[in-house]
């Protein structure tokens, strides 16, 4: 019977209480190793210290530029910050993928190109400005402004830069370009969410990004700190980057992993790494729907058995895909938004019950997601006030969309960096 061969192929997608928990307290154990000074060397998920230290008080001000590479756009901006008032200007680069996977003298004379045409196009050619870079990949920190990427994630693929110091080769391509800009502080892309959220709310203490790849940073104490070798004066605290995209890169999420996780990431730029990213991000998600609907319609459950050239390409389901679907509620009309994103896929002809399937799968992959990203989100409470009030719950906590924190973000690094900076100047 079609329906249960369509349970049947789902089930391995649908985890159990204990297997979420289990993940969670691998995840908290995995956290445990990568602050250790003596663990870390071996630990997949590797909790690095930022060396951001503070969380933004209101009083940053002055004029920055910054920029964002890693996620959907590389974009540069620039931001003057007067209190509470926060001026953006932005403009997003296309990177060719011939970038993105070519050689790192190519992409960095690229970013500074771009910085060069940002700032021509805006009436700032010649000053000086500081910088902020938000470069959403793993970077060993050595400093506020000194970071050697540790591997490229995600869709980046560039020759000469692994092992090697970010800010040091954006600098000699800024050199090189002849512009008076300098980069005073490195920082990832939550670390960027968590500083514009906290900005407006100073009881922010995690930055989580769910995007093209996922990741969270939070802040430390200290003395939690193994790995930290730096001074230990107040506030003694550090914001910790912990690259959770690689949880599971020494094997211990196998128990979860199914044959198509296990096939997308075999064909992946980076095999072996970003395991659990690879369950949950954006650049993934649609191609884990793609290749569950193609075994649908391979075994004739789905779409009378049609497998459209579109629908057997790679990666050509797209995570926005995924969304649209599942935002259609219209069984009335025979789910208009479905057929229409089928449609973009050459499947025609399709039926009621081809969308209703379709829309299962989604919600099946994305209840994953959502599901496993949240495991750590996890705060523990208990009581029957809390567990039999209707909404306590959703009166309790606090997801607030952190809006453009690489700009933002990045700025209120940049300016407390370039404050230190002239003091001990
Ligand atoms: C954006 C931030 O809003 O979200 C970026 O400004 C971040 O810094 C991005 O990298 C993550 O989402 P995505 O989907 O673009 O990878
Ligand atoms: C990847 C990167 C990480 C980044 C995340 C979200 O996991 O390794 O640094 O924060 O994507 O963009």
């Amino acid at each position: 019977e079609p329906q249960s061969e369509i349970s049947h192929i789902l089930s391995e997608y649908i985890l159990d209480r204990s297997q979420y928990e289990k993940v969670s307290s691998l995840l908290l154990d995995e956290m445990e190793h990568g602050l250790s000074k003596e663990h870390n060397v071996s630990a997949a998920v590797k909790m690095f210290p930022t060396y951001v230290r503070s969380l933004p008080d209101g009083s940053e001000r002055g004029d920055f530029l910054a920029l964002d590479l890693g996620g959907t756009n590389f974009r540069v901006l620039a931001i003057t910050l007067n209190g509470l008032k926060v001026e953006m200007k932005n403009k997003i680069y296309p990177i060719a993928p011939e970038i993105m996977t070519g050689k790192a003298t190519q992409l960095f004379d690229h970013i500074a190109s771009c910085i060069d045409n940002f700032m021509a196009e805006n009436g700032l050619s010649g000053q000086k400005l500081p910088l902020g870079f938000t470069f959403s990949f793993p970077c060993k920190q050595e400093g506020l402004a000194v970071g050697r990427l540790v591997r490229w994630t995600k869709g980046f693929k560039c020759e000469g830069v692994e092992g090697e110091d970010v800010v040091t080769m954006l600098h000699e391509a800024i050199k090189r370009k002849g512009l008076g800009v300098e980069c005073v502080a490195l920082i990832n892309d939550t670390v960027g969410c968590l500083m514009s959220c906290a900005f407006h709310d100073h009881n922010t203490q995690v930055g989580v990004i769910l995007g093209t790849g996922t990741n969270a940073c939070y802040m430390e104490h200290l003395d939690r700190v193994g790995t930290w070798d730096d001074d230990t004066e107040e506030p003694k605290q550090v914001i910790i980057n912990t690259e959770w995209g690689a949880f599971g890169d020494n094997g211990c999420l196998d128990f979860i992993r199914t044959k198509v996780d296990r096939d997308i990431d075999a064909t992946s730029l980076n095999p072996g790494k970003q395991l659990y990213e690879k369950m949950i991000s954006g650049m993934y998600m649609g191609e884990i729907v793609r290749m569950i609907a193609v075994e649908c319609a391979e075994k004739g459950l789905l779409f009378n058995g049609q497998v459209t050239p579109e629908l057997a390409q790679r990666e050509r389901f797209y995570t926005k895909f995924v969304s649209e679907i599942e935002e259609d509620n219209n069984e009335e009309e025979g789910y208009p938004k479905v057929r229409q994103v089928l449609d973009e896929l050459g499947l025609v002809n399709v039926t009621t019950e081809d969308c209703r399937i379709l829309k299962h799968i989604c919600s099946v992959v994305s209840t994953r997601a959502a599901y496993l990203a949240s495991t750590e989100l996890t705060v523990a409470v208990d009581g029957s006030l809390y567990r039999f009030h209707p909404h306590f719950h959703d009166l309790m906590f606090c997801m607030r969309l952190s809006e453009d924190g690489s700009g933002k973000g990045a700025a209120l690094v940049a300016a407390v960096a370039n404050r230190l900076r002239s003091r001990s100047a």
